[in-house]
C-alpha cells in the first residue's frame, strides 16, 4: 500500500515574509498527516519552496545577491517558521536542487519526444511589470490595457508551447468521472466551467536573455522553463518520479498517487486544476493516479484581501511569540472552515483559545486532576456504577465524538473534528456541575459513584487528549504526561476504559493559561 501522501504547495518567493495564509496551509496538512499517523497509517509529507523566476532574479539584484543566495536566505524564513509552527513534514522541495532540475528536465524531454511540445513566434503586447503577453481579456471596459499592467509595448518573441488544449476533452471527462477530484465540491463546478471555455496552448518557456534564473530546456539552450513546468513538477520530482535508483529520493510508486494535494484557491485554476492534471495526463499517468485537489480558502483581513502593498499581511511568527503555538494552531484549524474564506482576527484568537481551551478542556482537566487527588490521593477505581448519565457518556456520548471527529477529519474538516473533541470536554464540565463530587465527598454511602464520575472525567479527558494530538501535539502530549498516560497514543486508544483499575494521576499543571489582549502600544 503507498504511504498515504500529502502534498503543499511550494512557497513562492518575493521579498514577502511568510504570512498566516501560508501558516495556514502547511500547518492544515501537518495536521491530516498527524492524523494518519495517529491511525497508524504509513505517511509522507511533502512541501517545499518555489525558488526560480523573475521575481527573485530581480529581487536578488537589487540586494546584489547572487539568486541562489537570495533564495536560501528566503527558504531560511520559511524552514525557521515551519520549526516554530511544529509542522513536521518528510520531504522538503526546494526547485533549486540539482535533482528536481534533473527531473524536469527529463519530462520536457519526454513531452518532446512525444510531440505535445512546439516553438512558434508570438506578436503581442506585453506587460513589461507582469512580465507577460496581455490578451484581449486583459483590455479594460475602455479596451485599453489599464495601469495596473504598467509600460506595455508590443514585442515579438519566440517561445516554446504545451500542447494544452489538445487535452481539454479528455480534462472534461475526466472531471466528470471523478467526483472526488476537487473537494470541496463546489470548486469543482468552478473548474469545469473553466475548462469548458479553455482554448490556446501553455507558454512553458522564457528566453534567457529575459529570465536566466530558471531550468534550462533540455532541447533548445537558449530558454529556460517558466513558471508552472518547473513548480508544479516538485509534487512529483521529490517524490521520485523518473530518479535513478541510487538518487537517495523516495520510490515513487511507494508515494504516489497523493491522498490529496493541498493548494489555496487562487492556483485551482488554471495552474494545478487545468495544467497540472493535464501535464499528469500528457505523461501518461493513468485517471486514478491523478490526485484529489483539497482546495483551501483564503485568511483576509476585515473581508479584505492581505497584501504587502496595503500593509495588512499578519505575520505568524508574531503571533506564535505572543500567544504560543498551541494558541495559534487551534485558532488557524478551529476558525476556519475547510474551503471557505475567514476574516483573521487577534480577538477571536484570543477568544476562540479561552473559551474552548483554557476555559473548558483546561478546566476539565484541572479539576479533574484536582479532585482526584483530594479526594482519592489520585487513584482511579473502576466501580460497577450503573449511573444512567455515565452510562451515557461512556457508551453514547464519547464514542459519538470519537466516530463524528473521526469522519470529519476522513473529509479534511478540521473545524469540525475540534468541535467534536471539545464537545465532549463540555459534556463533561456539565456532569461536574450536574454529579458535585465535592457533595459525593462529604457522604460515605456516595463513595462509589464518586469512584465513577471521577473515573469517568479522567477517562473522557484521556479521550479528547488523544483526539487532539493532530492540532495540538505539544499540548495533547501534556494532557497525557498528567494522566499518567503514554504519551504517542494511537486513535484506536480513544476507545472507552483504557484506564485501568488503580492507576495513578499525575498532578495537574496549568496547560492553557488565559490569553489577555496585548497593552495598547503607547503614544
Ligand atoms: O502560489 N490565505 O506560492 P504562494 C490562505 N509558488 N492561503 C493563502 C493566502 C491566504 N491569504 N495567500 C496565499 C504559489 N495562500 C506558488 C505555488 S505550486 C507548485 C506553486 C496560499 O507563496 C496560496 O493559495 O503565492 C498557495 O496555496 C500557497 O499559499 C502559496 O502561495
Ligand atoms: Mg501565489
Amino acid at each position: 500500500m503507498p504511504a498515504c501522501t500529502f502534498y503543499t504547495t511550494a512557497i513562492d518567493y518575493t521579498n514577502a515574509p511568510p504570512h498566516i495564509g501560508h501558516a495556514y496551509e502547511k500547518v492544515l496538512t501537518d495536521v491530516l498527516a498527524r492524523f494518519e499517523r495517529l491511525r497508524r497509517r504509513p505517511v509522507y509529507y511533502l512541501t517545499g519552496v518555489d525558488q526560480h523566476g523573475q521575481k527573485v532574479q530581480q529581487s536578488a539584484e537589487k540586494e546584489g545577491l547572487a539568486p541562489l543566495e537570495f533564495a536560501e536566505r528566503c527558504t531560511a524564513k520559511f524552514l525557521d517558521l515551519w520549526k516554530t509552527l511544529d509542522v513536521q513534514f518528510d520531504g522538503w522541495a526546494a526547485t533549486t536542487h540539482p535533482l528536481h532540475k534533473q527531473t524536469v528536465q527529463r519530462i520536457l524531454q519526454r513531452l518532446f519526444d512525444a510531440g505535445q511540445l512546439y516553438k512558434q513566434r508570438h506578436n503581442g503586447f506585453y506587460s513589461v511589470r507582469q512580465e507577460q503577453f496581455l490578451t484581449d481579456k486583459e483590455r479594460n471596459e475602455a479596451g485599453e490595457f489599464g495601469p495596473e499592467w504598467g509600460q506595455v509595448v508590443e514585442l515579438e518573441e519566440e517561445n516554446w508551447y504545451f500542447r494544452l488544449s489538445d487535452h481539454r476533452d479528455w480534462l472534461l471527462g475526466f472531471i466528470d468521472s471523478h467526483p472526488h477530484f476537487i473537494v470541496p465540491a463546489f470548486r469543482r463546478t468552478e473548474l469545469r466551467n473553466a475548462v469548458e471555455k479553455l482554448s490556446g496552448d501553455l507558454c512553458i518557456s522564457r528566453p534567457k536573455a529575459r529570465l536566466s534564473w530558471g531550468i534550462e530546456l533540455p532541447f533548445d539552450s537558449g530558454f529556460v522553463t517558466y513558471v508552472w513546468f518547473d513548480a508544479l513538477i516538485n509534487y512529483i520530482s521529490f517524490a521520485g518520479y523518473l530518479a535513478d535508483p541510487d538518487s537517495g529520493l523516495p520510490e515513487f510508486r511507494s508515494l504516489w498517487p497523493a491522498r490529496a494535494q493541498v493548494i489555496g484557491k487562487d492556483i485551482l485554476i488554471p495552474a494545478h486544476g487545468i495544467y497540472w492534471s493535464i501535464m499528469l495526463h500528457a505523461l501518461g499517468f493513468p485517471d486514478d493516479e491523478i490526485p484529489t485537489l483539497l482546495v483551501h480558502g483564503w485568511w483576509n483581513i476585515s473581508g479584505a484581501k492581505m497584501s504587502k502593498s496595503l500593509g495588512n499581511t499578519v505575520d505568524p511568527a508574531a503571533l506564535a511569540e505572543r500567544y504560543g503555538v498551541t494558541a495559534l494552531r487551534y485558532y488557524l484549524m478551529a476558525d476556519i472552515s475547510t474551503g471557505r474564506d475567514a476574516d483573521f482576527s487577534e480577538e477571536r484568537l484570543r477568544m476562540r483559545f479561552n473559551d474552548e481551551l483554557a476555559n473548558n478542556v483546561g478546566n476539565l482537566l484541572n479539576r479533574t486532576l484536582n479532585m482526584a487527588h483530594r479526594y482519592r490521593q489520585g487513584v482511579l477505581r473502576r466501580t460497577g456504577c450503573q449511573d444512567a448519565d455515565l452510562v451515557s457518556l461512556a457508551g453514547t456520548e464519547a464514542p459519538a465524538a470519537v466516530a463524528e471527529y473521526t469522519k470529519a477529519m476522513e473529509q479534511f474538516e478540521v473545524d469540525a473534528a475540534l468541535e467534536a473533541a471539545v464537545r465532549l470536554a463540555r459534556t463533561c464540565n456539565q456532569l461536574i456541575e450536574a454529579s458535585a463530587p465535592w457533595k459525593l465527598a462529604k457522604d460515605p454511602t456516595l463513595a462509589e459513584r464518586l469512584d465513577a464520575v471521577l473515573y469517568h472525567l479522567a477517562e473522557s479527558i484521556r479521550i479528547i487528549a488523544v483526539l487532539l494530538v493532530p492540532v495540538l501535539p505539544e499540548a495533547a502530549r501534556g494532557i497525557l504526561a498528567q494522566l499518567n498516560c503514554p504519551t504517542d497514543p494511537a486513535l484506536s486508544d480513544a476507545g472507552w476504559g483504557v484506564l485501568p483499575d488503580g492507576h495513578s494521576l499525575g498532578a495537574p499543571v496549568p496547560l492553557f493559561p488565559r490569553l489577555e489582549a496585548p497593552p495598547a502600544p503607547a503614544d
